[in-house]
């Protein structure tokens, strides 16, 4: 069938920097806690970095995922039943979409993402292995209800958000996105998540300080890309990669922290920053199943099965779209 460039959005590339990126970089600079938003990691050398983050002894979360669809995707499957048009959130990685689009007897693949050249890249890559799987891709910002074309609106939907990309917000935004998925999903949906668990908290750094240092480099790279993108003069060999657990909030914090007092300019915009300071980039919530099946629930999900490994790493669940009706 191949791929249908439903493509909504304009392509965002070119030379002039994103207006967006600018924005959120001066804002975020400009705060008491200096913050970026963890989305701007991913510019080519951070989506590569990321690629082998994914495989570094201590990150753990891809490989037990991954080992987690190997063993269940035929059970996700039999539950859902066939005919389901699958929906991703974020372009599908070569590995983990296959896995249960190859138990699936799917009606539809449709990738979202608000990455075109990713999203062209995935689609292609999937349409080449499922020859017969109409693969319907959609450039848009998954954070909000998404349109689903009309090809597909008459199945039963599967939602597939692997990756525990969803530990990536607060518990807020979380359950804004789970509820704007259950909006673009519809009644008679499933979801499928995949979920980072709480464990001990020196593992927890490690897979996000690993010894050879490639986390260091993805969270640094942020600070080459925006003297690049936004007319920068950070000295970025004067900020050091710092991974640390959160008690109150169960989550990993990123930050850059400034080995000495610095100033620079971004965009012509002075900056200052004390020794010790530091920009804050990532937070990685972790969960326990309870807390996990909980928020599902609060944003109209009703949680079914589950599947963990023996060392009760990861966590992916199975969800059914909740009927909307009058609280008793
Ligand atoms: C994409 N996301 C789920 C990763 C995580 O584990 O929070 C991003 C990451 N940051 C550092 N290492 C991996």
């Amino acid at each position: 069938m191949g791929v249908h460039t439903d493509i909504r959005l304009a392509d965002q590339g070119g030379k002039d920097a994103d207006p967006a990126f600018r924005a959120d970089v001066l804002n975020g600079l400009a705060q008491r806690q200096k913050a970026v938003p963890a989305r701007w990691f991913y510019d080519r050398t951070g989506s590569e970095l990321f690629e082998r983050i994914t495989s570094l002894p201590e990150y753990y979360p891809t490989r037990t995922e991954t080992g987690l669809l190997k063993a269940h995707a035929a059970e996700v499957a039999e539950i859902v039943g066939p005919g389901r048009a699958v929906v991703e959130f974020g372009s599908g990685s070569s590995v983990k979409t296959p896995l249960l689009l190859g138990q699936m007897d799917a009606a539809a693949y449709v990738p979202i993402d608000i990455s075109g050249d990713f999203l062209r890249q995935s689609s292609a890559e999937l349409a080449a292995k499922f020859p017969d799987l109409p693969v319907i891709p959609i450039e848009a910002d998954f954070m909000k209800p998404v349109a689903l074309p009309a090809s597909v609106r008459g199945f039963a939907m599967l939602g597939f958000f692997p990756g525990s990309t969803i530990g990536n917000m607060v518990p807020r935004t979380a359950v804004d996105l789970l509820r704007s998925m259950r909006a673009t999903l519809g009644d008679r949906s499933h979801l499928l998540i995949g979920v980072d668990r709480v464990k001990d908290i020196g593992r927890l750094v490690a897979a996000y300080d690993d010894a050879e240092g490639v986390t260091a480099r993805f969270n640094l790279n942020l600070l080459t890309r925006i003297n690049r993108e936004l007319d920068g003069t950070i000295p970025v060999d004067r900020f050091r990669h710092v991974a640390r657990w959160n008690a109150e909030w169960n989550r990993i914090e990123m930050h850059l922290e400034a080995v000495e007092d610095v100033m620079f300019d971004v965009s012509g915009r002075p900056v200052a920053m004390r020794r010790g300071e530091t920009i804050h980039t990532e937070n990685s919530h972790k969960y326990t199943p309870n807390q996990a099946r909980l928020m599902l629930q609060a944003s109209g999900w009703s949680p079914g099965a589950q599947w963990s490994d023996p060392e009760a790493d990861f966590l992916i669940l199975l969800a059914e779209a909740t009927e909307y009706r009058s609280a008793p």
